[in-house]
């Protein structure tokens, strides 16, 4: 009778427990595509159902990018009950989520913790719980939650509170963990992205409001020197990463158009180096065929999602020149030569320095060209703005 019970009690509790964990939500870094980068705030129902049309046609849903994320402006009005409505761009947002679930693809979603978004239109404030609820009724599989005006309620707290000075963080944390703890509450597994621009060490306590991705730099834009700028500001966050929490360097603008093909090799060498996640930002409708060489590259996107789940960090940095390792499972390492420069650079790693004393083998991500065996300093003639991404084994 007694192991009968506690067989039970077992099964009662196994029931109980989520049948997710964050780990499990995102195992390794997050692909899909967003609409903000070439959209923005014109978006429309329309818009998103043929993107996911186009996920499967170009074969980006099977190179791995999944969810489809409406961002910010689908939002209408709350009604008495303070249930929002979409606006009439997005007539029905539960056909919607369904549409791209018939694509084999998942739903994502924007809201703020603030009473408005960026974008001025109905945030979440006092309304979590709710939305949550909508949020999974409709399908919903990614949130992503950004501060906005939630800024005006930082500034309150800390005039609020004058001799607190983490009254700010605290207040801010608090508003994350309400929706992380609401997601949760709705029993549906929902990935929950926070954007709130790095303020605060995200990497941090992101993981402990729920979160299983977290931004952690102010907007980037289809420019070489933002996303420049953004990408090597990450050296020494890697040690925060890992299966189930990722930092977020902000979206891909790889064929969005402003950058150069050498420049947009840097951006997504970079970004899987940083196991980042990959949420393409451009219009697909227009893909290139070097856009696709880019953002479905097998060798790249493998490195991004190695089942290992380290992101990788600065091996070194001169004035124009940056070396960057990530460990990669079965003992390789990903390197990544960089030439910030104006002109063609020579740059090159140690093999010793990364862990290969006996000479080891060498695969070019983006020639696609295995380079033989090597030993000592392996040098790569890189061309300006350009890099070259290295698969380093035994
Ligand atoms: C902020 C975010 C962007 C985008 C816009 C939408 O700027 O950082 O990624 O979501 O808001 O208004």
């Amino acid at each position: 009778m007694m192991r009968h019970l506690s067989a039970l009690s077992c099964a009662i509790l196994l029931a109980a427990a989520p049948a997710f964990g964050q780990s499990q939500i995102a195992p390794t870094p997050p692909m899909g595509w967003n609409s903000w980068n070439h959209f923005a705030e014109h978006v429309t129902d329309a818009d998103v159902r043929s993107a996911a049309d186009m996920m499967v046609s170009t074969g980006m849903r099977d190179a791995g990018y999944i969810y489809v994320n409406v961002d910010d402006t689908w939002q209408g009005k709350r009604d008495a009950q303070g249930v929002l409505h979409p606006n009439e761009r997005f007539p029905d947002m539960k056909g919607l989520g369904d549409y791209i679930h018939s694509k084999g693809l998942k739903f994502g979603i924007y809201s703020s913790p603030g009473a408005k978004t960026c974008g001025g239109y109905e945030g979440s404030l006092g309304h979590e719980a709710q939305d949550a609820k909508m949020y999974a009724e409709w399908g919903v599989d990614f949130l992503k939650y950004d501060l906005c005006s939630f800024w005006d309620n930082r500034h309150q707290a800390t005039a609020e509170h004058t001799n607190d000075p983490n009254a700010a963080r605290d207040v801010m944390i608090a508003a994350y963990k309400k929706m992380g703890d609401a997601l949760k509450a709705t029993g549906r597994p929902i990935l929950y992205s926070l954007c709130q621009y790095g303020v605060d060490q995200p990497w941090k306590w992101g993981p402990g409001v729920g979160a299983q991705m977290w931004r952690t730099t102010d907007d980037i834009d289809d420019t070489y020197g933002r996303m420049i700028a953004i990408g090597f500001s990450q050296a020494g966050l890697s040690k925060y990463a890992g299966p189930g929490r990722w930092n977020d360097p902000d979206m891909l603008e790889v064929g969005n158009g402003k950058m150069t093909t050498d420049e947009y090799k840097t951006h997504m060498s970079l970004w899987v180096i940083l196991a980042a996640p990959l949420l393409a930002g451009n219009d697909l409708s227009k893909m290139t065929d070097i856009d696709k060489s880019i953002l479905m590259n097998k060798d790249a996107i493998a490195i991004d999602q190695d089942p290992l789940g380290k992101q990788g960090d600065r091996l070194y940095q001169s004035a124009d020149l940056d070396v960057w390792t990530k460990p990669l499972s079965n003992g390789r390492v990903a390197v990544g030569l960089f030439n910030r420069s104006w002109g063609e650079r020579d740059v090159s790693v140690d093999l010793a320095e990364i862990g290969y004393n006996n000479g080891a083998n060498l695969h070019d991500v983006w020639s696609q060209k295995d380079l033989g065996r090597r030993s000592d300093v392996f040098t790569a003639t890189v061309p300006r703005h350009g890099v070259a991404l290295l698969i380093v084994s035994k």
